[in-house]
């Protein structure tokens, strides 16, 4: 490709990118209907934003990107901000932050700032109207300066107040005015005259759960987050659906505040903004976290996180706090809101396009975003099941640069009518690996190439079978080098022969010390020590870990052996039925019946476990490890344990034990661990921090337990 045409594939691309996020935006802030996720967006823009940074002759001022979002919707009165609601300049990670913070010290040319730090909430931005202490307008944010009237729906939401409460003379709200003493003399009233409050309308999680529920029962709307929610309820004509939302709000700005009449009619009819009106008044306000100590004197819900930060560290430990009680948090978050705190520092800061340059919005990891597939290429997994993977530029997601995700399967390619060349929205939640979850199909541009899985191992050119009744295809070859390198580092992984990691069993492999797993245990200190970069201690480590792990429990070799749809559950189940490895050969090479009525043993599972057990090669590689030192203990037979039949799933930190030591508690007492909650979990055993799990538990409906309750359980 030419320069020309390479320049001609950008600008097609930002194209592609300003047309698909304005439909998304429009599906987004007009119909209340987003079809993707805000990460998704988010991803979207950013790709944009980067290109039109590189390319900045792609520019165009009146495009969508140079816009605050939002549309009055016709059906509502339209209202005029006063003053303009802002959008927030995003951070994604504390490089960036810092750039910012040195930027606002750079303009300010000073060497420390004081930051407000608060939590950014998931909800519809609101502006409320308080004249002579009453509510008397609330309108939403619109475009920024036009907005939609949709005052009687915030009149149903009980934690926004009709009338303000008077602020106390000697309380903290009116201490504010201490700057210029004498001046309060002239208020006859300690309600402002005039106030602009914003704030952000809010769903809780618990009740969006609800709604979604009885929605589902009813065949109506099924809201994907709070704040869609939010939004879908507050934006309708009839009030009586906010009423019954049960929906909530949290102020944290003043826009505008004025006191006394005459203060009022000294600045005309047109009340100017705050900014102005702290040019022209005495009555200043002098930090953003002031405004929040006000909002709560005049009766207001504030949120308690907050915090005024001396430095960009303190402002970093905030954010880190805050993480570990989000997912615990009430109401849905996307990061946090950091401004300077001083208001006149603000004013100098001022405001650049649409969002003021003296806050910035820190938002939290993204567990979604956007790229494009260059490629698909299949993984042979250790049972030899090919995995297709999409091949992607690195991509930040979750906190972590992703550079390929898993497609599962042929079928799951089909499902996502997946190409090559396609943007699509990858997934990563926690630790669990990435995963493509839809095609942008909007953003095709017709070169895209369809993917078909290869006829042959892409390892070692076997022809591929699929196994009746699986969706996935194999390779048959048990000489397969690709399969073998992987069931290597599994295999280790479980005897938890720590100190081969798989760099070192490739070394070991190529230098033909080993050719599979039974070798690891004939291996010698003489080996090792010879070789390049290893020496006699880290030979010696290596020879003392693998004879310390020789011996290993059934359930664990059982594991081990990789067999196909045996894990780590499984494998623990038929340790305690079989309690011998020859027991469960026998029965499994003779009798697939008996094998089937286990208790969690299904078809597939004992098909496997015959076919696994039949194979020649599979004897002689267990006789091997036998003949090469591993020794298997015998299990007990399961005792009537007083947890059996339960499932328990640990979460946050226990103070008494590690959760490995409570797992292995359990499992002595006949119970099971689980690693994720569902309706048949029997406890949640939650501990300091506790994340998700809890909330799931209490979705649904699972019995929590505390430490100390386990603890007596036991
Ligand atoms: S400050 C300058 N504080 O975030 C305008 N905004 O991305 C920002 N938001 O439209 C106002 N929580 O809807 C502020 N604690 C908070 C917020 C917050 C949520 C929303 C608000 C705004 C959007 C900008």
């Amino acid at each position: 490709m030419n320069k020309i045409e390479a320049k001609k594939e950008i600008q097609q691309r930002i194209e592609k990118l300003r047309s698909e996020i304005s439909r998304l935006r429009n599906a987004y802030h007009v119909e209340n209907a987003p079809s993707v996720t805000d990460d998704v967006y988010d991803s979207l823009s950013r790709e944009l934003k980067s290109l039109l940074k590189e390319y900045p002759e792609f520019n165009n001022e009146s495009s969508n990107e140079n816009r605050v979002a939002g549309k009055a919707l016709d059906k509502f009165v339209k209202v005029n901000h006063k003053t303009r609601m802002l959008s927030l300049n995003d951070v994604f990670s504390f490089e960036e932050l810092e750039e910012w913070d040195k930027r606002v010290k750079k303009l300010l040319v000073v060497s420390q700032v004081n930051y407000f730090c608060e939590v950014k909430f998931d909800g519809l931005a609101v502006s409320l109207i308080y004249e002579d202490g009453k509510f008397i307008r609330g309108a939403t944010r619109g475009d920024g300066n036009v907005g939609e009237d949709i005052t009687e729906n915030l009149k149903m939401i009980d934690s926004i107040p009709l009338s303000l409460k008077p602020a106390k003379k000697n309380s903290p709200a009116f201490a504010l005015g201490d700057l210029e003493q004498g001046t309060h003399d002239s208020l006859n009233s300690s309600l402002p005259v005039y106030l602009e409050v914003r704030g952000e309308v809010l769903m809780s999680k618990k009740t969006l759960v609800s709604l979604n529920k009885k929605n589902e029962k009813e065949g109506k709307t099924i809201f994907a987050n709070t704040r869609n929610a939010a939004a879908g309820s507050v934006r309708q004509l009839d009030p009586q659906i906010a009423k019954e939302r049960n929906l909530d709000f949290r102020a944290y700005d003043i826009a505008e505040v004025v006191w006394g009449e005459e203060m009022k009619n000294s600045l005309g009819p047109r009340v100017a903004s705050l900014n102005q009106t702290l040019e022209n008044s005495s009555f200043l306000l002098p930090n953003h976290s002031d405004k929040h100590k006000l909002l709560k004197q005049l009766g207001f819900p504030v949120d308690e996180h907050d915090a005024i930060c001396k430095n960009l560290n303190e402002v970093e430990d905030f954010i880190k706090k805050f993480e570990k009680i989000r997912p615990d948090f009430k109401f849905g978050t996307d990061g946090i809101v950091i401004s300077v705190d001083d208001l006149k520092l603000q004013e100098t800061l001022g405001v650049v396009g649409k969002a003021p340059r003296y806050m910035s919005a820190f938002k939290y990891p993204a567990e979604r975003a956007t790229t494009i597939v260059k490629d698909v290429r299949v993984n042979v997994g250790r049972t030899g099941v090919l995995t297709p993977l999409a091949i992607f530029e690195p991509t930040l997601v979750a906190g972590s640069t992703v550079s390929k995700a898993t497609l599962h399967n042929i079928e799951q390619i089909e499902r996502l009518d997946l190409r090559i060349g396609d943007t699509v929205v990858i997934q990563k939640a926690g630790d669990v690996i990435p995963e493509v979850v839809e095609v942008l199909v909007k953003m095709r541009t017709g070169k895209e190439k369809k993917f078909n899985m290869p006829k042959v191992c892409p390892a070692c050119d076997t022809k591929i079978e699929k196994k009746e009744g699986l969706v996935a295809s194999f390779c048959p070859n048990p000489k397969c080098s690709a399969k073998n390198e992987r069931y290597l580092d599994f295999f280790v992984s479980v005897f938890g022969i720590y100190e081969l990691g798989p760099k070192i069993l490739r070394r070991f492999k190529d230098e033909g010390l080993i050719t599979d797993a039974g070798d690891i245990f004939t291996l010698q200190k003489e080996d090792i020590a010879p070789l390049d970069r290893f020496g006699e201690k880290s030979a010696e480590n290596i020879i003392n870990e693998i004879n310390l792990k020789k011996k290993i429990s059934l359930s664990k070799f059982l594991w081990a052996l990789g067999i196909l749809h045996v894990g780590e559950e499984t494998a623990r189940d038929l340790a305690q039925e079989f309690g011998t490895l020859e027991n469960l050969i026998s029965v499994a090479r003779q009798d697939l019946a008996s094998l089937s009525e286990i208790e969690n043993i299904g078809p597939a599972v004992s098909n496997s476990l015959h076919d696994y057990f039949f194979d020649t090669h599979n004897i002689a590689f267990i006789e091997k490890l036998k003949k090469n030192g591993v020794t298997i203990e015998k299990v007990e037979k399961k005792k009537a344990g007083k947890f059996n039949g339960m499932t328990f799933v640990l979460t946050g930190a226990l103070a008494t034990m590690s959760r490995e030591l409570a797992k292995e508690k359990i499992l002595a007492h006949g119970g099971k661990v689980s690693g994720s909650v569902s309706k048949n979990t029997s406890y949640v055993v939650a501990g300091e921090e506790a994340g998700s799990k809890l909330t799931n538990a209490q979705k649904l409906g699972v019995k929590v337990l505390t430490e100390e309750e386990f603890l007596k359980m036991l």
